[in-house]
């Protein structure tokens, strides 16, 4: 068994399968927007700390900036259309909200509200940002987490019946096996 070299640019790829988000943020008026997000990690416990990796390129990005917060809305594997619509257009073109079948809920602490049919949602206020090359490091400090019911098993999903939908890479998703690899 020998290696193959890949590209630098491609390493990405090969951190994945990684969890699908859409990061909901409101605009002035209120009005929501959506995007998928895989490029996601928690960073502290205490405070709770996560971070997202946006371009600022996105409208998301002038969004958050502008609001200074957002949801993390998990997704499970009947979503995929969901990934592929939030993850394809722009906000500053379309309502991808209209265009879908999601149903935002007001949330608690935060302006952006966020996603009845995701398995886990996150409200967060941003926290601080950091430049990290061709994306912003967005850190969210998270203020509120809901899951779906009967997910869950003591505090990790029970993947018989969470099934979290991970990103592949170049359109392609998967999700979880049936059960754990223990130790
Ligand atoms: C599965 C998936 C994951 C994505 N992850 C990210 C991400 O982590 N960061 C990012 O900046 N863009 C990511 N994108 C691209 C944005 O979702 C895409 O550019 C989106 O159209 C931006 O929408 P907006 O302009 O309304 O904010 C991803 C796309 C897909 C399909």
């Amino acid at each position: 068994m020998g290696f193959i070299e890949v590209k630098p640019r491609s390493f990405v790829y090969l951190l994945q399968p990684k969890p699908v988000a859409i990061i909901v943020s409101v605009d002035v008026n209120g009005k929501s927007n959506g995007m998928s997000a895989a490029w996601l990690t928690p960073t502290s416990r205490d405070p709770p700390l996560l971070a997202v990796a946006i371009s600022p390129k996105r409208y998301t990005y002038e969004l958050i900036k502008q609001s200074r917060d957002f949801t993390v809305n998990i997704l499970d594997s009947s979503m995929v259309d969901e990934a592929e619509l939030f993850g394809s257009l722009s906000g500053r073109d379309v309502d991808k909200f209209k265009k879908s079948k999601l149903t935002l809920v007001k949330s608690n602490v935060v302006k952006s509200p966020h996603i009845a049919e995701a398995l886990t949602a996150i409200e967060c206020t941003l926290y601080n940002e950091y430049s990290a090359g061709d994306h912003q490091l967005i850190i969210g400090r998270v203020e509120k987490v809901y899951v779906r019911e009967g997910v869950l098993e003591e505090d990790v999903y029970d993947i018989s019946k969470a099934k979290v939908l991970l990103y592949l890479g170049g359109g392609s998703y998967t999700t979880t096996i049936d059960r754990t690899l223990t130790r």
